[in-house]
C-alpha cells in the first residue's frame, strides 16, 4: 500500500506531504490542488510505462503522455519554489513495514517535457517489489473528463487484455465489458441483489442501484474495430428494446467506467477517481461511494476526488457499518494558502464520525438553511 505521497516544488504545492489510506478522499475548493495530487501519481505511473523512471541514461519525469499532459517544466515548477531548492520532488513512502520511500528529483529545464533526474533512480524491479500499485498490473486512473455516450467505443486488445486498462478518459470500458464480462469478481464486491459473481451481472446489479431494472450489453460490430454499448430497461413493454448511450441520458454511461473500475479491484490496486459523482443523482452518488468500500474491502487502494457530501457520507457509512475500518481512511479538506495548496484532514472514527468540520467543508447545507430560516 502506499502510505504518504511527499511533492516538493510541482504544481499547486511547493512542499507537501499526504497521507495515504486504503480509502483516501480529496475534497475542497475547485483549484486548490486535489487533481495535482492524482496527477502526481498517474506522473510517476507513465514515466514507468515509458521505461524512463528507472536506472538508465534517458531517466526522467515525462510530462507529456497517455495519462497527463502537463506541459514543460516552466508549466509544471511550483511558481514559488525556494531558491536554494529549485527542483521538482516527488516521494512514495510504501506501508510502515515495507522498504524506506522511493523518492524522485528532477532538475528543472525550463522548455523540457522530460525532466532528468537528478541522482540515479531506483533499478525497475525493486519499484515493482516495492509498490506493486502503482508501478504493476492494477492501476487505474480515471479523470474528470470521461467518456460520453456515443454510438460506439474503441476495440483495443492491449489496452484490455495485455494491460487491463480501462482508458484514463475511460475510453475502453465498453470493450473491457465485452472481453471479460464472464470474469468472476471478488465476494467483497458482490451486490446482494444478484446471485451471480460474473462481472457482467454484478455491473448490472450495481448499474441498477443508478437505474432501476438496468441492464448492459457490450458487443463488437462486425468488419469494424469498435465496440458498440446497449442499454435494456427491465419488463413490460420495452423489455426486448435495446437502447444506445446516447438514447439513455448522461450519467449511466458517465458512470459506468467508474463501476467497472471498482469491480475489477484486487489486492494490489491502485485505482485514482476524479469525481465519480459526476451526473449522478444523489442516491446514486452515495451508492458508487459503497461500491468504492466495498473495492477496499476487497484488498484495493482508492484515492477519490469529489465534491460531492454524498459521496463522503458513503464513506462514513461504510466504516459505520462495519464495512472498512475508520483506520482504513484518510479525508483531505484542500483550501489555498497564498500561492500553494493548504490540506486540512479530519480524522474519521469508527462510527462515521469525523473530528473536525472545517470553514468550507461540506457546510453549505447549514450556510443555505441559516438563510432559508433566518
Ligand atoms: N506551476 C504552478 N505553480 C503554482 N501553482 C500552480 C502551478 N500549476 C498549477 N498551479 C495551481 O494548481 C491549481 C490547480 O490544481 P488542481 O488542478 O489540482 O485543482 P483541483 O483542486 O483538482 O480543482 P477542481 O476541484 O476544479 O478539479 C490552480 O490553483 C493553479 O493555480
Ligand atoms: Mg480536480
Amino acid at each position: 500500500m502506499l502510505e504518504r505521497l511527499g511533492i516538493t516544488n510541482f504544481k499547486a504545492f511547493g512542499r507537501q506531504d499526504i497521507a495515504l489510506a486504503p480509502f483516501t478522499l480529496l475534497t475542497g475548493l475547485n483549484s486548490s490542488g486535489k487533481s495535482t495530487v492524482l496527477q502526481a501519481l498517474a506522473l510517476l505511473r507513465q514515466s514507468h510505462e515509458a521505461g524512463v523512471l528507472e536506472d538508465g541514461a534517458d531517466s526522467g519525469l515525462l510530462l507529456n503522455g497517455e495519462f497527463v499532459q502537463l506541459g514543460t517544466g516552466k508549466d509544471v515548477r511550483h511558481e514559488a519554489y525556494p531558491k536554494d531548492d529549485p527542483d521538482i520532488g516527488l516521494s512514495v513512502a510504501p506501508a510502515a513495514s515495507a522498504s524506506e520511500p522511493l523518492s524522485w528529483r528532477a532538475l528543472y529545464g525550463s522548455e523540457d517535457d522530460l525532466l532528468k533526474l537528478a541522482a540515479s533512480p531506483p533499478a525497475r524491479l525493486s519499484l515493482i517489489d516495492a509498490l506493486p500499485e502503482l508501478f504493476g498490473p492494477r492501476f487505474q486512473y480515471l479523470k474528470a473528463d470521461r467518456i460520453v455516450p456515443d454510438i460506439s467505443y474503441p476495440r483495443s486488445h492491449h489496452a484490455v487484455v495485455r494491460r487491463g486498462f480501462l482508458g484514463a478518459r475511460g475510453e475502453h470500458t465498453a470493450n473491457y465489458l465485452r472481453v471479460h464480462q464472464d470474469d468472476s469478481i471478488e465476494a467483497d464486491l458482490r451486490h446482494p441483489s444478484s446471485p451471480s459473481g460474473t462481472l457482467l451481472a454484478q455491473t448490472d446489479a450495481w448499474m441498477q442501484q443508478l437505474c432501476p431494472g438496468v441492464d448492459l450489453q457490450a458487443i463488437g460490430i462486425d468488419g469494424t474495430d469498435t465496440v458498440r454499448l446497449s442499454y435494456g430497461f427491465g419488463s413490460g413493454v420495452s423489455a426486448s428494446n435495446r437502447y444506445r448511450p446516447t438514447n439513455v441520458g448522461f450519467g449511466l454511461t458517465y458512470a459506468l467506467p467508474v463501476v467497472i473500475a471498482c469491480l475489477t479491484a484486487r489486492p494490489d490496486s491502485l485505482i485514482l477517481l476524479e469525481n465519480p459523482e459526476a451526473h449522478l443523482h444523489p442516491q446514486g452518488q452515495t451508492s458508487l461511494a459503497y461500491l468504492a468500500a466495498a473495492a477496499v474491502a476487497a484488498g484495493a487502494q482508492l484515492v477519490v476526488e469529489t465534491h460531492s457530501d454524498h459521496v463522503l457520507n458513503g464513506l462514513r457509512i461504510s466504516v459505520k457499518n462495519g464495512r472498512i475500518p475508520a483506520s482504513a481512511t484518510a479525508v483531505h479538506f484542500f483550501g489555498r494558502s497564498g500561492h500553494s495548496g493548504e490540506v486540512v484532514s479530519p480524522g474519521m472514527s469508527d462510527d462515521g464520525m469525523l473530528s473536525d468540520w472545517p470553514r468550507g467543508f461540506f457546510d453549505e447545507w447549514e450556510n443555505s438553511l441559516d438563510q432559508l430560516l433566518d
